[in-house]
This record gives structure tokens, C-alpha cells and sequence, in this order.
């Protein structure tokens, strides 16, 4: 029966302190107020990823019913691989390893306007394994001293698909190493392994040394939250606050369906 869904309805349980939250409340075929959309949109940005659960596989209707919660999503990701067309990411078209999925990265951050928020869920798992790792940005900034902070503050990267040889001729942009979130207000880390190629005004060497010392920071275990998947598992994330990963552990089917959703140029 189709439902309200009020704002008090909605409840956010942490996963861990820094990142992550299962949003209790959310029901397929209910018609939210502006104020719970509002609520879970807002949460998206302080929690950084939301886990939602289903009691099935949400099939493209039910798929398409959650994602539109959480705003309008575009028809294609800019950057998909060769021969994908569908939203489906399957794991037999994307090996993760082939495909640096699992390294730490953040969708799109080449595009001059990357995703602002990204949505998956799953159809298929293997029996173990295959996990999604999130990490804040908001926590990986933290944690940086004063003096890193004030070293990065204010410049800007170029990101590129250099890394990815699947994705060949693939764009470029430039933008601000620390951004600011329009919602928290909090401050993030905006550089990723897959596609930041360096830092602009800095020597080769260092550019290189600045931003590996910062991927290894990303790889902070109390920046994380890592989601087991289950048929009729979802997980929104903000694509700018977080940064996100496979587990490459598994054989065996394991389908995913994502969306993703506009954004606006990152700014500081
Ligand atoms: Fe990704």
C-alpha cells in the first residue's frame, strides 16, 4: 500500500564514525513530501553514501522509483567504456582489475561537470566477496595538519584519463584540489589514483610525491565504510565528498545497476 513516507519516518543509522549511514523508512511506491526528499537528499551530502534495503531485487521500475528520490538522473554516464551502452555494469563487460575499479576513485572527475551523486544496486552477487568500499573526503581533509591543509588549499589538478587506457581520448579538466560542499559546508579532498594526473604550477616530482602521499592518506581505514552486497541492496553516494572502490576478491556473476546524476562544476 502506497504510503506518505513523511520526513519522520526517515531515520539515518551511522555505520561508522565517519562515513555511512542505513536509511530506515524509505518505501517503494510511496509518494514523499518535499521535506523528506529534501531530508534524504541533504543526508546524501553529510553522510556521504546511504545504504537502503529491499526485501527483492529492485527491477528497472523499482530502480528507476528510489533513484528518482534523489533527483534527476542523466541518461548516460559520459564516461562508460567501450561497447557499454546500458546502465548495467557487469562485471563479465568490466573487469574490475582491467578496469581500475578497484583503486580509489571518483566517477567522472575528468569531465568539467563530473556526477554529483551516484546510485547502485544489485541484481546479481557471487557468493562472497565483490564489496564496495566508500572513503569521506570530508574525513580524509580532517585529519590533514594545518600545514598540508594550508599548502593545499586554493590550488588546482588536472585530471585525465591518462591511467585508463579503456577510455582512450578521453577528456580533461581542471579543478580545485579542496572543495567546499554546498550543503555541510564542510571542507573535502578532491584528487583521486584513477585520474588526477597533477597538480597545476608544481614541478613533476612534486606534484608526484604530493599526491601519492595523499592516495595513501584516501587509504586511511577510519576514512571507510565497505558494503556487502545483496540482492535488493542499494547505496546512493555524494561522487564529491566520497571516493569509492570494488574488492576485486570474487569470480562468478556480479551485476550492478547504476545511475548517476548531474552535477555542477566543482567549486572551492
Ligand atoms: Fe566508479
Amino acid at each position: 500500500m502506497a504510503t506518505s513516507m513523511a520526513k519522520e519516518d526517515l531515520r539515518f543509522e551511522r555505520v561508522t564514525g565517519t562515513i555511512g549511514a542505513v536509511a530506515h523508512g524509505v518505501e517503494l511506491g510511496a509518494t514523499p513530501p518535499p521535506a523528506t526528499i529534501e531530508a534524504l537528499r541533504d543526508a546524501v551530502h553529510e553522510f556521504g553514501v546511504l545504504f537502503l534495503e529491499f526485501d527483492h531485487v529492485l527491477d528497472d521500475a523499482d530502480f528507476r522509483a528510489i533513484a528518482d528520490l534523489f533527483g534527476q538522473p542523466e541518461d548516460g554516464y559520459a564516461l562508460r567504456p567501450r561497447d557499454v551502452e546500458s546502465p548495467v555494469i557487469d562485471s563479465a563487460m568490466t573487469p574490475m582489475e582491467d578496469y581500475r575499479i578497484n583503486v580509489w576513485h571518483t566517477d567522472g572527475s575528468t569531465l568539467e561537470c563530473p556526477p554529483q551523486t551516484a546510485i547502485l544496486t544489485a541484481l546479481e552477487v557471487p557468493e562472497y566477496g565483490g564489496d564496495t568500499m566508500w572513503a569521506s573526503m570530508y574525513a580524509a581533509w580532517d585529519a590533514l595538519s594545518s600545514h598540508y591543509q594550508h599548502l593545499l588549499d586554493g590550488l588546482e589538478a588536472l585530471h585525465s584519463t591518462k591511467k585508463l587506457p579503456f577510455l582512450d581520448n578521453g577528456p580533461t579538466a581542471t579543478h580545485p584540489v579542496v572543495l567546499r560542499d554546498p550543503v555541510t559546508q564542510r571542507k573535502m579532498l578532491y584528487v583521486n589514483a584513477n585520474y588526477t594526473e597533477s597538480i597545476v604550477g608544481m614541478h613533476e616530482h612534486e606534484s608526484d610525491s604530493l599526491l601519492e602521499m595523499l592516495y595513501e592518506h584516501v587509504n586511511t581505514p577510519e576514512f571507510h565504510v565497505r558494503l556487502r552486497w545483496r540482492p535488493g541492496r542499494v547505496a546512493v553516494w555524494d561522487e564529491r565528498a566520497t571516493q569509492h572502490r570494488g574488492v576485486a576478491d570474487f569470480t562468478g556473476t556480479r551485476k550492478l545497476r547504476r545511475l548517476t546524476y548531474p552535477g555542477t562544476p566543482p567549486t572551492a
